[in-house]
């Protein structure tokens, strides 16, 4: 078992009324924020760098690095925008933290958008989350009312404001470009990079775009120093983490470990398979990532684990399922969300994730072909690094590794729900 760790990130999310304000000045809250306006803005990139904190959202950009791409000067607004539209399936860290303890995201934003020279700070919240939102826009004006938001924050002369926006509830929004587009009152879809948002972002003014939970471990990282946050996780993933874990497990929900904790530990946190029935399958990081299977229960799922594994970390969503499901079932459902999220605009992901769910569609009717297993990885081939943003790439990950894994279940589903090969092949017809 990995060294178990103090909760860091969820410490506060079983007290009770643990999003308001009065709780979170009692428990250290807003502590970091006057420690850190007392610093320079390059004090505070620098402390992010050494502490090693990569983003949260999946790609684990090192966030200092990214910092450190905003221009210095100031001849056009800076922006941090926060990008909680968490739609990845099976994720679901970012709408509890916002939900337990919102103002460890503020505090985080006003040390991150000081850091940055910004003062405006945009809030994206996925559109279905109306709780989520009414909680943050509660919160908010908690901060501004006690002088943590606004003008002159704590008397040090430094401005921010924080807008909350709603999504409308495209999951092709939680890509940073898109998401600039939607901010901006435009239709959600990706942008070339380069530019990176840092160079032209939100009306084309240099831009951060962060995860939440990268920017609530801020105030974290102020207050106990990079060390600190270096003794948890591994050398080239620090930190402590939030596993969203689903499906077939005894307690299901949100556990904090640190960064490098394989599934087999958090299996035991969680409480084990649920009803002892065998695992099957699992995602490291949401189905954008390949299925893994019972082979990588000790795969430390930290970046370059997950990467030597052949996955990227991803979101961390643990999706677990046991022995009764179907692996091209699940394949079809993670496909038809795809095609159904396409944002339109590439058509190796506009017209393939169409054809991959009709291709599974068909395969778990009963009505394939074992030809349909080489078509779908042919589309499958054209899709992959051919599309536009990485919403296609992650359409086939479940594809091509559950035929990797699966294949004989998609092969069977072709032969034994398709009545008139039977009759045709004497053979198999027994
Ligand atoms: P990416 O690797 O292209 O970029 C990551 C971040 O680093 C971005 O903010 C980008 O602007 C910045 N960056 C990268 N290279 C840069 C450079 N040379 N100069 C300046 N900035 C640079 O990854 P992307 O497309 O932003 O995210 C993909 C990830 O998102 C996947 O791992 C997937 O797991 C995850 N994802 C998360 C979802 C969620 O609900 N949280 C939903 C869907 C996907
Ligand atoms: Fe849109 Fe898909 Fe192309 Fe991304 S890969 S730009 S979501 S069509």
């Amino acid at each position: 078992m990995a060294d178990p760790i103090t909760p860091v990130l969820t410490k506060r999310w079983l007290s009770p009324n643990s999003w308001r304000l009065e709780t979170y000045e009692r428990l250290e809250g807003y502590t970091a924020l006057r420690k850190a306006l007392r610093g320079t803005p390059e004090q505070l990139v620098q402390l992010v760098k050494d502490a090693g904190l990569r983003g949260r959202g999946g790609a684990g950009f090192p966030a200092g690095v990214k910092w450190s791409f905003m221009p210095a000067n100031e001849d056009k607004p800076h922006y941090l925008v926060i990008n909680a539209d968490e739609g990845e399936p099976g994720t679901c860290k970012d709408i509890p933290l916002m939900m337990a303890d919102p103002h460890s995201l503020i505090e985080g934003c006003v040390i991150a958008a000081y850091a940055m020279r910004s003062h405006h700070c945009f809030i994206y919240v996925r559109g279905e989350a109306l709780h989520c939102i009414r909680r943050l826009d509660g919160a908010v004006r908690e901060a501004y009312a006690a002088g943590y938001l606004g003008r002159d924050i704590l008397g040090t002369g430094y401005d921010l404001d924080i807008t909350v926006h709603a999504g409308a509830g495209a999951y092709i929004c939680g890509e940073e470009t898109a998401l600039l587009d939607s901010l901006e009152g435009r239709r959600g879809q990706p942008r070339l990079k380069p530019p990176f948002p840092a160079a032209a972002g939100l009306y084309a003014a240099p831009t951060t775009v962060n995860n939440v939970e990268t920017i609530a471990s801020v105030p974290y990282i102020v207050n106990g120093g990079a060390d600190w946050f270096r003794e948890m996780g591994t050398e080239k993933s620090p930190g402590p983490k939030i596993y969203s874990i689903s499906g077939h497990v005894e307690r299901p929900g949100q556990y904090e470990a640190p960064l490098g904790t394989t599934l087999r530990e958090l299996l035991e946190l969680c409480g084990g398979m649920k009803d002892g029935i065998p695992l099957k399958f699992w995602t490291p990081g949401g189905s954008s990532t390949p299925l893994f299977t019972a082979e990588h229960l000790d795969v430390p799922l930290d970046f370059e684990g997950a990467a030597e594994a052949g996955s990227m970390l991803g979101t961390t969503a643990v999706q677990v399922f046991n022995e009764t499901v179907s692996v091209p079932w699940a394949v079809m459902k993670w496909t038809q969300f795809y095609e159904h999220e396409s944002c339109g605009k590439c058509t190796p992901c506009r017209e393939g994730t169409y054809w991959l769910a009709q291709i599974l569609e068909r395969m778990v009717a009963g009505r394939g072909t074992e030809e349909d297993i080489d078509t779908l990885l042919d589309v499958c081939d054209n899709i992959l690094g051919r599309s536009f943003c990485a919403l296609g790439d992650g359409a086939v990950s479940p594809i091509t590794s559950g035929i990797e894994y699966f294949r004989d279940e998609f092969l069977a589903l072709c032969e034994k729900q398709h009545p008139s090969k039977a009759e045709r092949t004497p053979a198999l017809a027994g």
